[in-house]
């Protein structure tokens, strides 16, 4: 694998969902495969599960790390062409990219949408700038418009907690203070679109995915519809992704509490599971005794991330030899 930002670069889903359990079994077994081998970890954005996770599996395979927060203790990086930099961004993207390149034989990179420019977030310009210029594997490690380390945890903890072969899931909008990026369930659509899962997007109008990443969902503006029958509820607030009216891209459309995950809301299910990928805000998304019912399984969601992260890095480092 050169490089893992869509579902597609994982390959067969059972396939890699096999070597998930794999590594689960024994994260320590391809410890040989990282030797002599660095990751270089870019942040460009805030991180607690993805920072740690990653660490971690590149530790699992047995790879230096150097994590380097680019704003916290690096140069500021101009990220645009044809800007004259006479700010306070002293480099440019263009030559601290093969720079990093250098140093490390695989580069992971954080860096959100800014929801200004839907073309510049959607076109992914900075983490594509990545793969072109460092010369190495890019690793997402939640791009403008993806997460799939987070997918291919989310799918991996669906797997060992799926009630029945072919599960209802529904992915639910929830309402939050801030415009949030797009990219979480971006990529749990995409996923879940190629497992075996049946797939419901509920949201308010207006807040309608990408197609490229719900084309085999099922799309239901009814949130009680939606929930009914479901296995696992997966909530995620995200801003207007600017589908409909391109001039509403990264705006709060509505706040409307009703959409909050609540004890009433999850009746509606089949007894489902409450997922999210964390970090969430209470009493916007979830209220406490969801997230803290025996049917909440966001540890061990959040758990998987290192699982998903040693398998995407050992995929890369064999692509290596
Ligand atoms: N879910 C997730 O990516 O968490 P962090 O933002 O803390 O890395």
């Amino acid at each position: 694998m050169k490089s893992f930002i869509n579902v597609a670069d994982i390959g067969p889903l059972e396939k890699a969902l096999a070597e998930a359990q794999e590594i689960k079994n024994d994260r320590y077994k391809y410890q040989h495969l990282g030797r002599n081998k660095t990751l270089l970890m870019i942040f460009f954005n805030n991180s607690l599960r993805t920072r740690l996770s990653t660490q971690k599996a590149a530790m699992n395979l047995g790879m230096n790390v150097i994590v380097l927060d680019v704003n916290q203790g690096a140069w500021k990086l101009e990220t645009e062409r044809g800007v004259i930099m006479n700010g306070d961004k002293s480099e440019h993207l263009l030559e601290a990219i093969p720079v990093m390149g250098c140093y490390c034989d695989i580069i992971a990179v954080r860096s959100f949408a800014g929801l200004k420019d839907r073309d510049y977030d959607y076109a992914e310009t900075v983490v594509q700038q990545f793969i072109q210029y460092s010369g190495r594997p890019v690793m997402a490690m939640e791009t403008a418009t993806v997460h799939p380390l987070q997918a291919f945890a989310d799918l991996i903890t669906i797997e060992e907690y799926k009630p029945q072969p072919r599960p209802k899931v529904v992915l639910t909008w929830a309402p939050h203070c801030r415009a949030l990026p797009q990219a979480v369930p971006n990529s749990f659509a995409q996923w879940m679109a190629a497992a075996d899962v049946d797939l419901v997007v509920t949201h308010p109008k207006g807040y309608e995915l990408d197609p490229k990443f719900t084309a085999g969902a099922k799309i239901e503006y009814d949130q009680r519809k939606a929930f009914e029958g479901a296995h696992f509820i997966y909530a995620k607030n995200w801003s207007c992704p600017g589908v409909t009216n391109p001039e509403d891209y990264g705006k709060i459309l509505t706040d409307d509490p009703t959409w909050t995950v609540d004890t009433e809301h999850m009746s509606w299910t089949d007894d489902a599971y409450f997922m999210h990928c964390l970090p969430v805000r209470r009493g916007l998304i979830v209220t406490d005794d969801v997230i803290e019912s025996p049917r909440s399984i966001v540890i061990p969601e959040a758990a998987n991330r290192e699982i998903s992260a040693t398998v995407t890095l050992k995929r890369m480092l064999e692509a290596l030899v």
